[in-house]
């Protein structure tokens, strides 16, 4: 008799990471149920032309916002990878509507759907944008799994998506605290490499940005990047080792604007970059604890050029 395929759920599963976690999760066998907004949406259509998509991939039209849409998506399954969360490339007329609710009680649908359909575990992911925002933090020191983002700080510099993502992580934890789900969260950096999508997402189009504006003069300021398919595979890990707990920041490589843009000019000498840079300030995050649970990251020079090439096959770059 044939084993039946372990089924597990990813919310956002048209979206940039998502599409690399389904991708992921099809390819070792999983049966995968993806959450969209609109299924029948042109910028999913990428989703089904994914190897065994046809076999083992199952769209549901989900919004965060609808209860029984997250749980008829996630009912059957034994993990859930909550992905999903508004990713604004542009300040956001209402943030608290556009922003904060479908992160916050977003979060709070998937958990409790989590809880009701008895899922075994899920992973969160969050964000460094949970983590950074601490003007108390010394200039210099490394940052960790233990700093968080201060919500006051961010509501009074108006960064609407850092407390999204500052609030709906405490929304997981609080819940996973209080009903004892297995959960573990993820808290990725700035996201880059090659798009599966046809539409470019808000950390994509930082890179293309680069490369096509001629700024005449932009801040240098410090970068943390990752590659989307080492968050892919971080996210997987936090799912399949039995010994995961808590957060795990996923983060590859802290740069300056100016020294990523040498080294992508290096690579790719004709764009229209930036023209000069004034000073900015200083950061570090490790990420010492997702590679203790086995977690590793590729060349920088990789990401740079899947990153570049999949613009340029998508028609977003010349
Ligand atoms: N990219 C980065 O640099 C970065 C860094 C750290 C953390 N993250 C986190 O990674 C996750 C994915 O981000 P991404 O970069 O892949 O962004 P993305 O491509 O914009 O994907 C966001 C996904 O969220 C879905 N979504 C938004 N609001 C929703 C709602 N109300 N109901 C259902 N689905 C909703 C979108 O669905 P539709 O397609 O229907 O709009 C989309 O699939 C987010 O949680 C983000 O905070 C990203």
């Amino acid at each position: 008799m044939a084993l039946e395929k372990e089924r597990v759920c990813v919310t956002g599963a048209g979206g940039y990471l998502g599409s690399w976690v389904v991708k992921f999760l099809l390819s070792k066998d999983y049966f995968v149920h993806g959450t969209v907004r609109e299924p029948s949406d042109e910028k999913n259509v990428h989703l089904s032309k994914l190897e065994k998509a046809s076999e083992n991939l199952k769209l549901f039209k989900a919004d965060l916002l609808d209860y029984n849409s997250v749980l008829s998506a996630i009912v059957g399954c034994t993990g859930v990878f909550h992905v999903a969360s508004p990713v604004p490339s542009t300040t956001v007329p209402n943030p608290e509507v556009e922003l904060i609710e479908p992160a916050v009680k977003g979060t709070f649908n998937v958990m409790k759907a989590c809880h009701e359909a008895k899922v075994k575990r899920v992973v969160v992911v969050s964000s460094l944008a949970a983590v950074v925002m601490n003007p108390n933090w010394p200039e210099g020191q490394v940052m960790d799994e233990t700093c968080w983002s201060d919500k006051e700080f961010c509501r009074t510099t108006k960064n609407w998506y850092c407390l999204s993502k500052t609030e709906a992580e405490s929304e997981a934890l609080e819940y996973g605290k209080t009903y004892g789900l297995d959960f573990v969260i993820v808290c990725p950096s700035h996201i880059l490499g090659p798009l599966l999508q046809s539409t470019v997402n808000a950390s994509s189009s930082f890179l293309v940005n680069l490369l096509k504006e001629g700024y005449e003069s932009m801040e240098n300021q410090p970068r943390v990047i990752v590659d989307v398919r080492d968050v892919a595979e971080a996210v997987l890990l936090a799912y399949e080792k039995p010994e995961a707990e808590g957060r795990y920041l996923c983060t590859a490589y802290t740069m300056g604007i100016r020294d990523l843009v040498d080294k992508t000019k290096s690579l790719y000498p004709n764009y229209n970059y930036p023209k000069s840079f004034t000073e900015g300030g200083q950061f570090m995050a490790s990420s010492e604890k997702l590679q203790r649970l086995g977690w590793s990251y590729r060349p920088l020079e990789e990401t740079l050029i899947d990153s570049i090439e999949s613009y340029r096959k998508a028609g977003i770059l010349n």
